[in-house]
């Protein structure tokens, strides 16, 4: 086991969003660790089936801007505290701009004041790549480059987030890390009307239904494989180096949208193909690539996973888990042609 993980067991820590995509995987490596692990989640956007059940994790159902459950579960006294809760994401956030600002704002600034008022030891924030740079910035993408042309309401929130960890680590010394997550993928995401493209992806081709790339598909992004996220996460709530800084956590490399449409389709043995339609309006970026040069250099983050690798073992995931992920993929009725009406507008 590597130094810094000796931080973990027996430690008390608060995982908000644990049933989510990276939330769930977080919270089995920290029960593997030794932790005891409470879990926040209204699931709102994830499955009850998806939260790891293993001794030494406790799953609470609730909002984040209950303030009963915050009372009891702060009662608990958690020293380390992953604030993975989100109202997810860009085109969620177009439809329901005012839930979004709750969840993302409001929900942000009571954890950061409960973690500060019980004597929290590390508040780690889940940042977004795609909330911070915008769309004209210079790739890489680095850390110093802050857009304030962002083209979402969940990219403003989400900025919001770090603008009140840094207050909070500059008034009160609550010491915050803001890791900036691109594009993760892996096992433990259901597909939705909202998810990610890989998912979505995946479940069309598995259904035998024309992968939409909404743009030309030369757009490319930085996917990172969730493990290497989640290996990000452990050091960010472990390293003494972390505390107050942002960092990429990335993959470093560029995958074009239609080279992933290409493979997923032959992964899965879909022969119809992908079909174009409009780019979304918020959809500003024509290529993300971080650099992660800073996360290296503070932490040792490397990403280990390679992106064929980590692609299969998502696949492999949803086959094993197709009846229960079929059963809660969270598309309108008719989900294709519905989702690419709704991609189109
Ligand atoms: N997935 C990505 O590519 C990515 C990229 C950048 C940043 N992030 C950030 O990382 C975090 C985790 O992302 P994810 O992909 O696991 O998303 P996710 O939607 O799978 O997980 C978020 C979890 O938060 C829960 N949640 C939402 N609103 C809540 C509320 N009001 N109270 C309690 N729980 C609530 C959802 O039910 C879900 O389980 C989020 O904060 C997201 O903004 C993700």
């Amino acid at each position: 086991m590597e130094d810094y993980l000796d931080v973990y067991p027996g430690k008390t820590v608060l995982v908000t969003g644990g049933a989510g995509a990276i939330g769930s995987n977080l919270c089995r490596h920290l029960a593997g660790l030794g932790a005891q692990v409470i879990i926040l989640d209204d699931l709102s956007s994830s499955e009850q089936w998806n939260v790891p059940s293993l001794p030494g994790i406790l799953f609470v159902e609730g909002d984040v801007l209950d303030e009963v459950k915050l009372k009891r579960i702060f009662f608990e006294r958690p020293q380390i505290v992953f604030h993975l809760a989100a109202f997810f994401a860009n085109q969620n956030s177009v439809d329901h701009p005012e839930s979004d600002l709750e969840v993302n704002g409001l929900g942000t600034l009571r954890l950061l004041e409960y973690s500060m008022l019980t004597g929290v030891q590390r508040f780690i924030y889940a940042s977004s790549g795609c909330s911070i740079y915008g769309s004209s910035a210079p790739l890489p993408l680095r850390e110093e480059f802050v857009s304030l042309n962002l083209s979402s309401p969940y990219q403003i929130t989400k900025m919001l987030g770090e603008l009140y960890c840094n207050f909070f680590y500059n008034h009160y010394g609550l010491k915050v890390v803001k890791p900036r997550f691109f594009n993760s993928y892996g096992p433990g995401e259901v597909p939705g009307q909202y998810r990610n493209v890989i998912p979505n992806f995946i479940y069309w081709g598995m259904k035998g239904e024309a992968l939409p790339i909404t743009g030309s598909g030369e757009e490319t992004r930085d996917f990172t494989y969730v493990g290497d996220i989640i290996d990000g996460l452990l050091r960010a709530g472990a390293m003494e180096s972390a505390i107050g800084q942002e960092f990429n956590l990335a993959s470093g490399k560029e995958t074009r949208v239609i080279d992933l449409a290409n493979i997923i389709n032959k992964a899965t043995g879909n022969k119809k193909g992908i079909q174009f339609v409009q780019r979304r309006k918020w959809d500003t970026k024509s290529r993300l690539l971080a650099s992660i040069d800073r996360a290296r250099k503070l932490i040792g983050y490397e990403p280990k996973i390679p992106f064929e690798e980590g692609l299969k073992n998502t696949i492999d995931w949803f086959k094993e888990k197709w009846d229960k992920i079929e059963g809660s993929a969270r598309f309108s009725p008719g989900i294709s042609s519905a989702v690419r009406e709704h991609l189109t507008k």
